[in-house]
């Protein structure tokens, strides 16, 4: 064969062999490819299947969704309260005092445990309308901190004692803040009766309860709020989870009393 020969036979070879390469690693770039692909499907399925659960569990979008919220806790009758929770598999919101918090640290760590939420309310049980700037940015951030110091989270609602707050304390605050639709006046009655009925003759889908788990007959009218509700075919969630099934993006510094069908409405 003559050299030029030889070189041609050469460069065709190289051709023919690297052909081949493209050919076999095409197949194994696809397989890689997909089974990449697949994975992050994967998660993706497990990670929405996950979610479902959770919302199933939580959250059937066709009962009627309330939420239970107490405030100016934790106390000695607030794992009462868990219990019952637990028992019926429902959560709550509990918007707690921040020098209160190191004296029931297992009480957060349970709230944190069963799902129920923990907000902000202030750190002494301050009215903010009567603090100066600072005063109310301490409030807020030394119960904050407290809150994250047991749980490992920060809380993202605040709600104002006695519901007393204004344009200026909520730039303050920059969290949004919750009042409610329903308030049982626990703190005053003391009456488990009282509350009992409050709640069940006033309330309707998406609203906020307002109740303290401070008091014995507060803890002990939860024993029959929680299964009444549920007879009626609610179901409890966190706030946090209520604005969440009802569409709504909670702002900082904007108040939210209920998250009603009419809310949904008015926003669509
Ligand atoms: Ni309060």
């Amino acid at each position: 064969m003559k050299k030029r020969e030889i070189i041609y036979v050469i460069i065709l070879v190289c051709i023919v062999i690297g052909s081949l390469f493209t050919v076999i690693q095409q197949p194994i770039r696809v397989q890689v490819e997909d089974k990449v692909e697949r994975m992050v499907d994967g998660q993706e399925l497990r990670k929405t299947e996950a979610n479902r659960n959770e919302e199933n569990k939580r959250a059937d979008q066709s009962k009627k969704l309330v939420a239970l919220t107490f405030d100016d806790g934790p106390s000695e009758y607030t794992k009462r309260i868990l219990r019952t929770l637990k028992q019926y598999d429902s959560v709550a919101t509990f918007f707690v005092v921040g020098n209160r918090v190191e004296l029931f640290e297992d009480v957060l760590k349970e709230e944190v445990e069963i799902g129920c939420e923990i907000g902000n309310h202030t750190y002494e049980h301050k009215v903010l309308t009567e603090l100066n700037a600072e005063q109310i940015w301490l409030q807020i951030y030394r119960t904050n901190e407290a809150v994250k110091k047991v749980t490992g989270e920060y809380p993202t609602l605040m709600r104002p004692p006695c519901g007393y707050d204004n344009r200026s304390t909520n730039c303050i605050i920059a969290m949004p803040l919750i009042l409610w639709s329903v308030d049982t006046k626990d703190w005053q009655t003391q009456n488990c009766y009282c509350s009992v009925q409050t709640v069940l003759e006033n309330v309707k889908d998406g609203d906020i309860i307002l109740m303290h788990d401070m008091y014995e007959a507060s803890a002990e009218a939860v024993e029959t709020i929680v299964p009444s509700l549920i007879a009626e075919g609610y179901q409890l969630v966190t706030v946090s989870e209520l604005a969440e099934y009802r569409g709504m993006m909670l702002q900082e510094g904007e108040e939210y009393s209920s998250f009603g069908v009419t809310i949904q409405n008015h926003l669509e």
